[in-house]
C-alpha cells in the first residue's frame, strides 16, 4: 500500500519562488480536475497536514450569499494528506502558476512544501508548492460540526457546479488512489442521508 513505504520526515514550509514551481501538490479540486498542462502526475503526500472543508467558496462551488465549503490544509503533526503531485515543464511553470493564482484566488496562497512520492526506488521527496488557505483569509470558514458542514454543502452551488459534486468527485478520486480520508468520507455519508 502506498502509504506504508515512506520514511518519517518533517514537513517544511518556506517562502515560494517561481523556480520551486516544478512540482505542484493538489489535494482538492486539483486532484480530480487539474486543468493544467503537466509532464508527470504521481500520488503523493505531505506530512504534518490534514485535509479539511474549512474554506468558503464564493466563486466556484458557492455564491457570496450562499457559500460552499472546499478543502484547505490544517496542521496535524502526526498525520499526512494524500493527493497528487504534478510536475510542470520548467519553462511553463510561471504561466501555469499565474493561471492557478487566478483559479485559487478565493483566499488561497502559494505555500512551499516538501512533497513525498512513491518512485521505483521507493520514497522520493521533492520541494514544491501547494495552494493553502490560511486561517484569517477573507474566506476562512474554520471548523464546524459535520452535520452543519453537510447542510451548507448541500445548499451551495456555483459557476463550477454543485458543492456536493465537488465533495463526491474528491471522494471518488481518493478512493481510486486507495486513500482513506475519514473527514471526506464522513461528509459524503452525511450528504447521502
Ligand atoms: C487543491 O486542489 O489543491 C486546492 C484546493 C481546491 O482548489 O480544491
Amino acid at each position: 500500500m502506498l502509504r506504508k513505504s515512506f520514511h518519517p520526515a518533517a514537513v517544511q514550509s518556506r517562502v515560494v519562488t517561481p523556480t520551486d514551481a516544478c512540482w505542484i501538490f493538489g489535494y482538492g479540486s486539483l486532484i480530480f480536475r487539474p486543468a493544467i498542462p503537466f509532464v508527470e502526475r504521481r500520488p503523493a503526500r505531505v506530512r504534518g497536514w490534514t485535509r479539511r472543508f474549512w474554506q468558503w467558496s464564493t466563486d466556484h462551488r458557492g455564491q457570496p450569499w450562499r457559500p460552499g465549503r472546499v478543502v484547505t490544509l490544517a496542521p496535524a503533526p502526526d498525520d499526512c494528506c494524500w493527493g497528487i503531485a504534478y510536475r510542470l515543464e520548467e519553462g511553463e511553470a510561471e504561466s501555469v502558476l499565474a493561471g492557478l493564482d487566478v483559479r485559487e484566488c478565493g483566499g488561497y496562497v502559494r505555500m512551499g512544501i516538501e512533497i513525498e512520492m512513491n518512485g521505483e526506488a521507493g520514497a522520493e521527496r521533492a520541494a514544491g508548492l501547494t495552494y493553502q488557505a490560511w486561517p484569517g483569509n477573507r474566506n476562512y470558514a474554520g471548523p464546524a460540526p459535520i452535520d452543519e458542514i453537510a447542510s451548507q454543502v448541500a445548499a451551495a452551488t456555483g459557476p463550477s457546479g454543485t458543492n456536493a459534486d465537488y465533495v463526491r468527485d474528491l471522494d471518488a478520486a481518493l478512493n481510486t488512489l486507495g486513500v482513506a480520508d475519514t473527514h471526506v468520507a464522513a461528509l459524503v455519508a452525511k450528504l447521502g442521508e
